[in-house]
């Protein structure tokens, strides 16, 4: 059996939309990206979504937007995919990582206050594998400090946290439509934000700075455009969302089919010596966008091998991102910096989950996982 690591849910209405669209005068933003953002933010409860190219540019923006750059810091986690702390670098700061929680790789709300300094501006949780960082607790240091809060919400849509979903806490929250997330149109991302004058804001940031939109340009009797700041070209296209709009009608019922591969999975590999994967908190409803399964770090490269082998799909999200070349040289960062993140990162393998998987194929891998735990365990 083959077991792919991801495949895609779009259905024959994405792409009738896409082709309509693409038949259409308006390729680049236009109504149906601003469709898709309304829509978006009515499913999370946020004020307004600006549609973008990608995360890393939301990310980007947001930190832009509130006006963070050279001499400030930005405290984020280690435990991540780079865009994260990247981005702080192309906005001119400086990231300062702080160490996770060892039962859900979150940064831990326990270690963030140490780390804040008078040059501290803002942090930047990873809503990681799509559980919800305790945002009630990381709004309240924020606002005892005077802190913006940006969430790296990548993994996580259809998640909830003791009533709490993506954006609804954070000054902005930024989203990835990446070719193997949750909600996908190959590329994309978009950016939330409830206030309205720091939404016109991202919106202008992400088209150079432009008072107006070629939508808005196009419209009626020509009217001339200024540039009002420096800004960047990170907007949706009409193309991108035309795939996705469709796509959040179906959310809940992936989201359904997901939860039960997991907990399928949890199930297989509960209580064996040597396996160990991470909790979803009892008041939070997890996205569910990746299972990682926790193995001796030891055995980790050898065990995925052994998986690939199998024909199954397998990645690891993440390395420590301190850990990584660049980190280390710019950082000075080394083994022990944060263990508890390097010990996650030491132990990931991500298993396949989406929800075309069939449960023969989910019986399949942890069939195969089991097996390879029994021929790995006690090689070391
Ligand atoms: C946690 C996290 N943040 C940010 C990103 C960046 O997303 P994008 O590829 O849309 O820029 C990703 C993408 O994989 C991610 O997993």
């Amino acid at each position: 059996m083959k077991v792919e690591f991801y495949r895609h849910s779009l259905e024959t209405e994405d792409k009738a939309l896409l082709l309509e669209t693409a038949d259409s005068i308006f390729l680049t933003t236009g109504e149906v990206v601003y469709d898709f953002e309304r829509k978006f933010s009515a499913a999370l409860g946020n004020r307004r979504t600006i549609g973008l190219m990608s995360c890393t540019a939301a990310l980007h923006l947001g930190l832009l937007a509130l006006e963070i750059g050279a001499g400030d810091e930005v405290i984020t986690t280690p435990m991540t995919f780079i865009a994260t702390p990247n981005s702080v670098l192309h906005a001119g700061a400086t990231p300062v990582f702080v160490d996770v929680e060892p039962t859900s790789g979150n940064l831990d709300p326990d270690r963030l206050e140490a780390a804040i300094t008078p040059r501290t501006k803002a942090i930047m949780p990873v809503h990681l594998y799509g559980e919800m960082c305790d945002m009630r607790r990381l709004r309240a240091v924020a606002d005892k400090h005077g802190l913006k809060i940006i969430e790296d919400a990548a993994h996580c849509i259809e998640a909830e946290r003791d009533g709490v979903k993506p954006g609804n806490l954070g000054d902005v929250a930024c989203y990835s439509f990446y070719a193997t997330k949750n909600l996908t149109c190959g590329e994309g991302g978009a950016i939330s934000a409830n206030d309205d004058e720091l939404a016109e804001k991202l919106r202008k940031l992400s088209l150079h700075g432009m008072s107006k939109s070629a939508a808005d340009r196009y419209v009626g009797r020509y009217q001339h455009w200024d540039m009002e700041f420096l800004g960047w070209k990170y907007n949706m296209n009409n193309l991108q969302a035309a795939l996705l709009v469709n796509q959040l009608k179906r959310l809940e019922t992936y989201w359904q089919r997901r939860e039960a591969i997991c907990r399928r999975y949890e199930a297989g590999f509960a209580g064996v010596p040597g396996l160990d994967f991470p909790r979803v908190a009892s008041n939070a409803k997890s996205a569910r966008h990746l299972f990682t399964l926790w193995v001796e770090p030891a055995l980790r490269d050898r065990f995925l091998h052994e998986l690939q082998q199998r024909e199954i799909g397998v990645a690891v999200n993440y390395r420590a991102v301190h850990l990584l070349s660049f980190y280390r040289e710019q950082f000075g960062f080394e083994r022990g910096s944060f263990p508890v993140a390097e010990r996650i990162g030491d132990s990931t393998i991500t298993l396949p989950l989406y929800p075309k998987m069939t449960d023969e194929q989910v019986d399949y891998v942890i069939e195969q996982v089991l097996a390879v735990q029994g021929m790995l365990a006690g090689t070391v």
